[in-house]
Protein backbone atom coordinates (compact mmCIF):
# COMPACT_ATOMS: atom_id res chain seq x y z
CA UNK A 1 0.00 0.00 0.00
CA UNK A 2 1.08 3.15 -1.23
CA UNK A 3 0.36 6.34 1.51
CA UNK A 4 2.00 9.48 0.00
CA UNK A 5 3.50 10.67 -3.34
CA UNK A 6 6.92 12.21 -2.71
CA UNK A 7 8.60 14.74 -5.27
CA UNK A 8 12.01 14.72 -5.19
CA UNK A 9 14.29 17.39 -6.61
CA UNK A 10 18.60 17.55 -6.55
CA UNK A 11 21.29 20.00 -7.81
CA UNK A 12 23.83 22.05 -6.83
CA UNK A 13 21.50 24.81 -6.49
CA UNK A 14 25.00 27.05 -6.66
CA UNK A 15 23.02 29.22 -6.96
CA UNK A 16 19.66 28.22 -7.16
CA UNK A 17 17.92 30.51 -9.39
CA UNK A 18 14.22 31.17 -11.35
CA UNK A 19 14.42 28.32 -13.07
CA UNK A 20 14.58 26.06 -10.49
CA UNK A 21 11.69 27.70 -8.86
CA UNK A 22 10.07 27.43 -11.83
CA UNK A 23 9.92 23.56 -12.74
CA UNK A 24 9.62 22.86 -9.12
CA UNK A 25 6.41 24.72 -9.08
CA UNK A 26 5.19 23.09 -11.70
CA UNK A 27 6.26 19.64 -10.75
CA UNK A 28 4.46 20.39 -7.61
CA UNK A 29 1.27 21.55 -9.27
CA UNK A 30 1.19 18.28 -11.93
CA UNK A 31 2.65 15.39 -9.17
CA UNK A 32 0.53 17.01 -6.32
CA UNK A 33 2.56 15.10 -3.96
CA UNK A 34 2.31 15.18 -0.18
CA UNK A 35 5.98 15.87 0.48
CA UNK A 36 9.00 17.62 -1.49
CA UNK A 37 12.35 16.71 -0.57
CA UNK A 38 14.93 18.57 -2.38
CA UNK A 39 18.65 17.09 -2.02
CA UNK A 40 21.30 19.68 -2.55
CA UNK A 41 24.53 17.72 -3.69
CA UNK A 42 27.96 17.77 -2.21
CA UNK A 43 30.75 19.60 -3.57
CA UNK A 44 34.15 18.78 -3.05
CA UNK A 45 35.86 21.69 -1.94
CA UNK A 46 38.63 20.91 -4.09
CA UNK A 47 36.38 20.71 -7.17
CA UNK A 48 37.93 22.55 -10.09
CA UNK A 49 35.14 25.37 -9.89
CA UNK A 50 34.08 27.64 -7.12
CA UNK A 51 30.96 27.57 -5.48
CA UNK A 52 29.17 28.57 -2.19
CA UNK A 53 29.33 26.92 0.58
CA UNK A 54 26.71 24.04 1.83
CA UNK A 55 25.21 26.14 4.41
CA UNK A 56 24.82 29.08 1.90
CA UNK A 57 23.54 26.80 -1.10
CA UNK A 58 21.09 25.86 2.18
CA UNK A 59 19.84 29.04 3.02
CA UNK A 60 19.81 30.33 -0.31
CA UNK A 61 16.71 27.18 -1.08
CA UNK A 62 15.21 28.20 1.81
CA UNK A 63 14.81 31.55 0.25
CA UNK A 64 13.47 30.87 -3.19
CA UNK A 65 11.01 27.91 -1.52
CA UNK A 66 9.87 30.76 0.77
CA UNK A 67 9.60 33.12 -1.79
CA UNK A 68 7.83 30.88 -3.93
CA UNK A 69 5.37 29.68 -1.37
CA UNK A 70 6.51 26.26 -2.34
CA UNK A 71 6.53 23.75 1.26
CA UNK A 72 9.80 21.44 1.15
CA UNK A 73 12.07 20.08 3.39
CA UNK A 74 15.88 19.94 2.73
CA UNK A 75 17.89 16.74 3.40
CA UNK A 76 21.44 16.47 3.84
CA UNK A 77 21.82 13.21 2.76
CA UNK A 78 24.61 13.90 0.26
CA UNK A 79 26.26 16.78 2.35
CA UNK A 80 26.74 14.31 5.17
CA UNK A 81 27.88 11.63 3.00
CA UNK A 82 30.72 14.01 1.77
CA UNK A 83 31.34 12.43 -1.25
CA UNK A 84 29.77 11.96 -4.83
CA UNK A 85 26.78 10.42 -4.62
CA UNK A 86 25.11 8.29 -7.35
CA UNK A 87 21.44 9.28 -8.08
CA UNK A 88 20.85 5.22 -7.22
CA UNK A 89 22.49 6.08 -3.32
CA UNK A 90 19.73 8.57 -3.09
CA UNK A 91 17.37 6.40 -4.01
CA UNK A 92 17.74 3.32 -1.76
CA UNK A 93 18.12 5.74 0.96
CA UNK A 94 14.70 7.22 0.41
CA UNK A 95 13.26 4.09 -0.20
CA UNK A 96 14.78 3.09 3.14
CA UNK A 97 13.86 6.02 4.95
CA UNK A 98 10.12 6.46 3.27
CA UNK A 99 8.83 2.97 2.92
CA UNK A 100 5.25 3.14 1.52
CA UNK A 101 5.91 6.01 -0.42
CA UNK A 102 5.72 6.71 -4.20
CA UNK A 103 8.69 8.71 -5.66
CA UNK A 104 8.93 11.41 -8.18
CA UNK A 105 12.33 12.06 -9.17
CA UNK A 106 12.38 15.57 -10.90
CA UNK A 107 14.90 16.64 -13.82
CA UNK A 108 15.64 18.22 -16.55
CA UNK A 109 15.08 17.12 -20.41
CA UNK A 110 19.28 17.32 -20.97
CA UNK A 111 19.16 14.68 -17.76
CA UNK A 112 16.62 13.03 -18.67
CA UNK A 113 17.45 11.83 -22.29
CA UNK A 114 20.69 10.44 -20.67
CA UNK A 115 19.00 8.41 -18.07
CA UNK A 116 20.28 4.61 -19.38
CA UNK A 117 23.58 6.22 -18.99
CA UNK A 118 23.18 6.56 -15.04
CA UNK A 119 24.88 3.88 -12.63
CA UNK A 120 22.48 1.26 -11.51
CA UNK A 121 19.75 2.67 -13.61
CA UNK A 122 17.72 -0.43 -13.43
CA UNK A 123 17.52 0.06 -9.66
CA UNK A 124 16.72 3.84 -10.27
CA UNK A 125 13.52 3.10 -12.43
CA UNK A 126 12.30 0.63 -10.02
CA UNK A 127 12.12 3.13 -6.91
CA UNK A 128 11.82 6.52 -8.98
CA UNK A 129 9.39 7.39 -11.66
CA UNK A 130 10.54 10.43 -13.33
CA UNK A 131 9.18 14.03 -13.75
CA UNK A 132 10.76 15.89 -16.39
CA UNK A 133 11.00 19.91 -17.49
CA UNK A 134 11.49 19.98 -20.92
CA UNK A 135 13.67 22.77 -21.85
CA UNK A 136 13.11 25.58 -24.05
CA UNK A 137 13.94 24.13 -27.76
CA UNK A 138 14.75 20.65 -26.57
CA UNK A 139 13.16 17.61 -27.33
CA UNK A 140 12.94 14.23 -25.23
CA UNK A 141 13.82 10.75 -26.21
CA UNK A 142 10.17 9.83 -25.50
CA UNK A 143 11.43 5.98 -25.45
CA UNK A 144 12.97 5.85 -22.07
CA UNK A 145 10.89 5.34 -19.32
CA UNK A 146 7.05 4.38 -19.87
CA UNK A 147 6.39 6.38 -16.20
CA UNK A 148 7.21 9.80 -16.99
CA UNK A 149 5.58 12.32 -16.55
CA UNK A 150 6.36 15.22 -18.92
CA UNK A 151 5.53 18.62 -17.37
CA UNK A 152 3.28 21.17 -19.31
CA UNK A 153 5.33 24.04 -21.30
CA UNK A 154 8.91 24.31 -22.31
CA UNK A 155 11.48 25.92 -19.44
CA UNK A 156 14.20 27.88 -19.62
CA UNK A 157 17.04 26.84 -17.82
CA UNK A 158 20.30 28.92 -17.13
CA UNK A 159 23.71 27.58 -16.97
CA UNK A 160 24.79 27.58 -13.26
CA UNK A 161 28.46 28.92 -14.84
CA UNK A 162 27.18 31.16 -16.93
CA UNK A 163 25.29 32.80 -13.72
CA UNK A 164 28.21 32.10 -11.69
CA UNK A 165 30.59 33.78 -13.70
CA UNK A 166 27.97 36.77 -13.84
CA UNK A 167 28.11 37.23 -10.28
CA UNK A 168 32.10 37.39 -10.41
CA UNK A 169 32.04 40.63 -12.69
CA UNK A 170 29.38 41.75 -9.96
CA UNK A 171 26.06 41.69 -12.50
CA UNK A 172 23.44 39.92 -10.52
CA UNK A 173 20.59 40.32 -13.47
CA UNK A 174 20.13 36.64 -13.79
CA UNK A 175 19.46 36.12 -10.34
CA UNK A 176 16.79 36.50 -7.74
CA UNK A 177 16.89 40.25 -5.38
CA UNK A 178 16.43 38.24 -2.08
CA UNK A 179 19.05 36.27 -3.44
CA UNK A 180 21.25 39.04 -5.08
CA UNK A 181 20.95 40.95 -1.17
CA UNK A 182 22.04 37.73 0.53
CA UNK A 183 24.87 36.97 -1.86
CA UNK A 184 25.84 40.56 -0.73
CA UNK A 185 25.74 40.30 2.48
CA UNK A 186 27.82 36.90 3.01
CA UNK A 187 30.51 38.16 0.24
CA UNK A 188 29.69 34.73 -1.68
CA UNK A 189 30.70 34.40 -5.45
CA UNK A 190 33.60 37.35 -4.62
CA UNK A 191 31.09 40.12 -3.82
CA UNK A 192 33.78 40.69 -0.93
CA UNK A 193 36.43 41.45 -3.16
CA UNK A 194 34.25 43.36 -5.93
CA UNK A 195 33.23 45.57 -2.76
CA UNK A 196 36.84 46.05 -1.85
CA UNK A 197 37.98 46.99 -5.09
CA UNK A 198 35.50 49.42 -5.30
CA UNK A 199 36.46 51.24 -2.91
CA UNK A 200 40.05 51.30 -3.51
CA UNK A 201 39.86 52.31 -7.17
CA UNK A 202 38.15 55.21 -9.35
CA UNK A 203 34.64 54.21 -10.99
CA UNK A 204 36.67 53.70 -14.54
CA UNK A 205 39.44 51.70 -12.99
CA UNK A 206 36.54 49.65 -11.30
CA UNK A 207 34.82 49.48 -14.50
CA UNK A 208 38.31 48.08 -16.56
CA UNK A 209 38.36 45.72 -13.15
CA UNK A 210 35.12 44.39 -14.53
CA UNK A 211 35.12 44.00 -17.95
CA UNK A 212 38.74 42.64 -17.68
CA UNK A 213 37.39 39.60 -15.16
CA UNK A 214 34.58 38.77 -18.28
CA UNK A 215 36.56 38.56 -20.83
CA UNK A 216 39.36 36.35 -18.97
CA UNK A 217 36.38 34.28 -17.91
CA UNK A 218 35.17 33.84 -21.65
CA UNK A 219 38.57 32.87 -21.98
CA UNK A 220 39.23 30.44 -19.49
CA UNK A 221 36.23 28.70 -20.56
CA UNK A 222 37.84 27.82 -24.08
CA UNK A 223 41.10 27.44 -22.98
CA UNK A 224 39.94 25.35 -19.32
CA UNK A 225 41.60 27.59 -16.88
CA UNK A 226 40.33 26.97 -13.03
CA UNK A 227 37.51 29.51 -13.32
CA UNK A 228 38.01 30.64 -9.57
CA UNK A 229 41.63 31.74 -10.18
CA UNK A 230 41.21 33.54 -13.00
CA UNK A 231 38.11 35.06 -11.70
CA UNK A 232 40.29 36.53 -9.04
CA UNK A 233 43.32 37.11 -10.88
CA UNK A 234 41.26 39.31 -12.19
CA UNK A 235 39.34 40.81 -9.82
CA UNK A 236 42.42 42.09 -8.31
CA UNK A 237 45.20 42.73 -11.20
CA UNK A 238 44.75 46.67 -10.49
CA UNK A 239 43.42 46.73 -6.98
CA UNK A 240 46.02 48.82 -6.01
CA UNK A 241 46.14 50.88 -8.99
CA UNK A 242 45.01 54.37 -7.81
CA UNK A 243 46.88 53.74 -4.49
CA UNK A 244 49.67 56.36 -3.66
CA UNK A 245 52.91 54.76 -4.42
CA UNK A 246 54.09 54.89 -0.63
CA UNK A 247 51.41 53.07 0.22
CA UNK A 248 52.04 50.55 -2.14
CA UNK A 249 55.30 50.11 -1.12
CA UNK A 250 53.88 49.69 2.41
CA UNK A 251 51.87 46.51 1.09
CA UNK A 252 54.50 45.13 -0.77
CA UNK A 253 57.03 45.31 2.74
CA UNK A 254 54.48 43.83 4.72
CA UNK A 255 54.15 40.81 2.39
CA UNK A 256 57.37 38.79 0.90
CA UNK A 257 56.68 39.52 -2.72
CA UNK A 258 59.81 40.33 -4.22
CA UNK A 259 59.96 43.23 -6.74
CA UNK A 260 63.20 43.07 -9.38
CA UNK A 261 65.24 46.12 -9.75
CA UNK A 262 62.89 47.83 -6.93
CA UNK A 263 64.46 51.01 -6.91
CA UNK A 264 64.76 51.36 -10.70
CA UNK A 265 60.74 50.66 -10.95
CA UNK A 266 60.20 53.41 -8.13
CA UNK A 267 62.35 55.88 -10.36
CA UNK A 268 61.55 55.08 -14.10
CA UNK A 269 58.58 52.93 -13.86
CA UNK A 270 56.38 53.61 -11.04
CA UNK A 271 53.40 53.15 -13.07
CA UNK A 272 54.34 48.89 -12.90
CA UNK A 273 54.62 49.39 -9.20
CA UNK A 274 51.12 47.97 -9.07
CA UNK A 275 51.76 44.74 -10.20
CA UNK A 276 53.66 43.54 -7.38
CA UNK A 277 51.46 46.07 -4.93
CA UNK A 278 48.41 44.41 -5.57
CA UNK A 279 49.84 40.82 -5.53
CA UNK A 280 50.62 42.05 -2.14
CA UNK A 281 47.65 43.45 -1.22
CA UNK A 282 45.76 40.09 -2.83
CA UNK A 283 47.97 38.23 -0.27
CA UNK A 284 47.61 40.36 3.35
CA UNK A 285 43.89 41.56 2.77
CA UNK A 286 42.63 38.39 1.07
CA UNK A 287 44.95 35.64 2.64
CA UNK A 288 45.37 34.60 -1.48
CA UNK A 289 48.36 32.88 -1.40
CA UNK A 290 47.75 30.70 -4.45
CA UNK A 291 50.78 30.92 -6.51
CA UNK A 292 49.03 30.71 -9.93
CA UNK A 293 46.76 34.04 -9.27
CA UNK A 294 49.46 36.08 -7.59
CA UNK A 295 51.84 35.12 -10.59
CA UNK A 296 49.26 36.67 -12.94
CA UNK A 297 48.57 39.39 -10.95
CA UNK A 298 52.57 40.15 -10.40
CA UNK A 299 53.06 39.49 -14.47
CA UNK A 300 49.59 41.32 -15.83
CA UNK A 301 51.91 44.44 -16.65
CA UNK A 302 55.25 43.56 -17.76
CA UNK A 303 54.80 40.00 -18.88
CA UNK A 304 57.91 37.93 -18.42
CA UNK A 305 59.70 34.76 -20.11
CA UNK A 306 57.92 32.01 -18.70
CA UNK A 307 54.53 32.85 -18.88
CA UNK A 308 51.41 30.16 -17.66
CA UNK A 309 48.04 30.21 -19.19
CA UNK A 310 46.60 31.93 -16.26
CA UNK A 311 49.54 34.55 -16.67
CA UNK A 312 48.78 34.53 -20.49
CA UNK A 313 45.09 35.07 -20.09
CA UNK A 314 45.20 38.13 -17.47
CA UNK A 315 47.54 39.79 -19.54
CA UNK A 316 45.52 39.52 -22.39
CA UNK A 317 42.74 40.40 -21.08
CA UNK A 318 43.52 43.50 -19.59
CA UNK A 319 44.54 44.72 -22.99
CA UNK A 320 41.91 43.43 -24.91
CA UNK A 321 39.01 43.74 -22.54
CA UNK A 322 35.71 45.57 -23.92
CA UNK A 323 36.29 49.26 -22.08
CA UNK A 324 39.59 49.47 -24.40
CA UNK A 325 38.87 51.17 -27.17
CA UNK A 326 42.13 51.05 -29.01
CA UNK A 327 41.80 49.45 -32.21
CA UNK A 328 44.56 46.87 -31.48
CA UNK A 329 42.14 45.68 -28.23
CA UNK A 330 39.91 43.88 -30.54
CA UNK A 331 42.31 42.70 -32.64
CA UNK A 332 43.99 41.01 -29.92
CA UNK A 333 40.73 39.81 -28.44
CA UNK A 334 39.79 38.09 -31.78
CA UNK A 335 43.23 36.26 -31.82
CA UNK A 336 43.37 35.21 -27.87
CA UNK A 337 39.76 32.93 -28.33
CA UNK A 338 41.27 31.21 -31.22
CA UNK A 339 45.52 31.39 -29.84
CA UNK A 340 46.30 32.22 -26.65
CA UNK A 341 49.90 32.18 -27.23
CA UNK A 342 49.58 33.77 -30.34
CA UNK A 343 47.77 36.60 -28.63
CA UNK A 344 50.05 37.02 -25.80
CA UNK A 345 53.06 37.32 -28.10
CA UNK A 346 51.04 40.10 -30.18
CA UNK A 347 49.98 42.06 -27.04
CA UNK A 348 53.02 42.12 -25.93
CA UNK A 349 54.61 43.64 -29.05
CA UNK A 350 51.75 46.19 -29.18
CA UNK A 351 53.02 47.06 -25.61
CA UNK A 352 56.42 47.31 -26.18
CA UNK A 353 55.65 49.48 -29.35
CA UNK A 354 53.79 51.70 -27.55
CA UNK A 355 56.87 52.56 -25.35
CA UNK A 356 58.95 53.22 -27.81
CA UNK A 357 56.35 55.03 -29.25
CA UNK A 358 56.36 57.47 -25.99
CA UNK A 359 60.30 57.39 -26.10
CA UNK A 360 59.66 55.93 -22.50
CA UNK A 361 62.47 53.35 -21.40
CA UNK A 362 61.42 49.37 -21.18
CA UNK A 363 61.72 47.71 -17.77
CA UNK A 364 63.07 44.41 -18.63
FE1 LIG B 1 47.52 47.05 -14.42
FE1 LIG C 1 44.31 46.59 -15.93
Amino acid sequence: MINEKILVFGGSFDPPHKYHANILKKAAKTVKPNKIIIVPTYISPFKNEHCADYVHRKEMIKIIIKKNKIKAYIDDFEYKRGKKTYTYQLAKYLKRKYKKSEFYFLLGSDSYNSLEKWKRYEEIKRIFKFAVAVREGHEIKKTIVENAIILKGRFKNLSSTEIRNRLFCGDYSLIDKEIKKYILKKGLYFSNIIREIKKLQTQKRFKHSLCVTKLALELSRIYKSDTAKTALASLLHDATKDMELEKQLELIKKSDIKVKKISSVIKDFPEILHQWSAAAYSKTKFNITDKEILSAVKKHTTGEKNMSLLDKIIYVSDMAAEDRNFKEAGIIKELAKKDINEAYEKAKKIKENFVKMKKQKLYE
